[in-house]
């Protein structure tokens, strides 16, 4: 799988090491293989492997349990991906969701503008002033709903889920007895025809996302930004990337996209540089102003409080699920010698983990299964587990530290004496006999 970051500078060759074995890794032990790979893969695309599936779903996880399950004032959503013309319409998506393409007339390489070197030097083939002038290409993914491939059959496939939310602002008003200041969030996949799909999962034509819109008294609207600016940044932090590695970094006037009159990018220090992992967005009254403009419908809050009809302005904090799993990949990524042998291992947080416990019979005899077994069926109902039995068992340690698997718990045959485990810790490789009795309780305490 060859996707060397096409922003790394030749002289950056520590780094662009670094990211391809991050690449390998996902490929060799299952997070992510290139789609359709049999057939030499297709554009850009990537599955998530039954390693990788695990993380993401983590992410994902992680991500609701602290927009929507540890709060009051945010609900869920999942609206269709599939959505008309109008939607888009109205959201300004037609006419503003564009990225300036040039062609080089010297070798045909397409590339966007905004994001070359040099605006006049053709980064395939090193001509000089050989682009064509700019044009707008719109990044929405075209299709038909239904058989006939009319004009009235046309349909989009959602270029990011917020439309959803506001689309269905009233419908959740209406059922879920909140009022401003309240929020509704959403984990889905979202589609962009990318000119430069680029570095593995970063920048590709499908991603999750995961996004919250925040619906606020209008004269609240700058201190709730504020408010999940802060927020935002800290839960990356809380899951393990170190502060270091993030900053907050508000977008400059000629950067604003056509809804926000205040943006902040959540950044993360990538092997080639800062990027964004996330937008916090102050969206204003923009698109309840918009949906309600073009479906004729009153999309706005009455305040019996005080007896005021308002449209509530929006704060909207906008992530992507599979590239902050690729983040939390290269935090987490550690190389280290340990005996005079070298050892990569990932120090995922336990809440990201593709597995948090694997449970390893010492050796695969008959006298080790039942009771290696027996543990796992008394730990898999609370945690994604891992079951090892081949190979020595330094070699399966070493397998769980690159899959980041925080704990170990090895079945040996004092095990059938004493009734207890060895646990190992993956960061600190120290190793601790548990009893099977207290085991479940011992990892509740340290993997909530
Ligand atoms: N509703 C606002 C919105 O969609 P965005 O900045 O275009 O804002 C939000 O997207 C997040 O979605 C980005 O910060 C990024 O993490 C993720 N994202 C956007 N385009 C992506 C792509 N082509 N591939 C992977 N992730 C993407």
């Amino acid at each position: 799988m060859s996707d060397a970051p096409e922003t790394a500078t030749d002289d950056s060759d520590a780094t662009a090491d670094l990211f391809d074995k991050i690449v390998n890794l996902c490929k060799r032990r299952g997070f992510v293989f290139p789609s359709a790979e049999i057939y030499g893969g297709f554009r850009s695309t990537y599955d998530y492997g039954p390693v990788g599936v695990n993380m993401l779903r983590n992410v994902k996880d992680a991500w609701w349990r602290s927009m929507v399950q540890m709060r009051t004032d945010v609900v869920g959503l999942d609206a269709a991906i599939l959505s008309p013309p109008q939607v888009w319409e109205a959201s300004g998506h037609f006419a503003n969701f564009t990225d300036p393409l040039v062609d080089c007339r010297n070798c045909g390489a397409r590339h966007r503008l905004d994001k070359l070197d040099d605006p006049d030097v053709c980064p395939t083939c090193d001509a000089k002033g050989q682009f064509t002038e700019p044009r707008q290409f719109n990044l929405m993914f075209k299709t038909h709903a239904g058989p006939v491939e009319d004009a009235g059959a046309v349909a989009y496939l959602r270029p990011e889920t917020a439309q959803g939310m506001f689309t269905n602002f009233v419908n959740v008003l209406n059922t879920s007895r909140k009022k401003p200041p309240f929020g509704i969030a959403q984990v889905g996949k979202s589609f962009r025809n990318e000119i430069t799909p680029q570095n593995f999962v970063f920048r590709t034509r499908e991603f999750e996302q995961m996004e919250m819109e925040y619906f606020v008294p209008p004269d609240e609207a700058d201190a709730w930004y504020r408010y999940w600016c802060d927020e935002r940044l800290a839960w990356y932090v809380e899951h393990g990337i170190p502060a270091e590695m993030l900053r907050l970094r508000p977008h400059d006037a000629d950067e604003l996209s056509h809804y926000s009159s205040g943006t902040s990018d959540v950044e993360f220090l990538f092997p080639w540089g800062w990027d964004e992992l996330e937008g916090i967005a102050n969206r204003g009254a923009y698109d309840l102003t918009q949906h309600a403009a073009h479906s004729g419908e009153k999309l706005d809050y009455f305040d019996q409080a005080t007896n005021t009809r308002y449209t509530p302005h929006v704060i909207e904090p906008a992530a992507g699920a599979t590239r902050t799993m690729m983040a939390f990949l290269m935090a987490a990524y550690a190389e280290e010698e340990v005996r005079g042998e070298q050892r990569t291992v990932l120090r995922l947080h336990h809440r990201i983990a593709p597995f948090q416990i694997a449970v390893l019979p010492l050796s695969k005899k008959d006298t080790l299964v039942p009771p290696a077994q027996a543990v796992l069926a008394q730990l898999q109902p609370h945690f994604m587990c891992d079951y090892d039995e081949t190979q020595a068992i330094g070699r399966r340690y070493r397998r769980q530290d690159e899959l980041g698997t925080p704990y170990c718990v090895t079945i040996d045959f004092e095990s059938l004496e004493d009734q207890a485990v060895t646990v190992r810790e993956r960061d600190s490789m120290e190793q601790e006999r548990v009893a099977i009795a207290d085991l479940l309780g011992w990892f509740r305490e340290r993997l909530d």
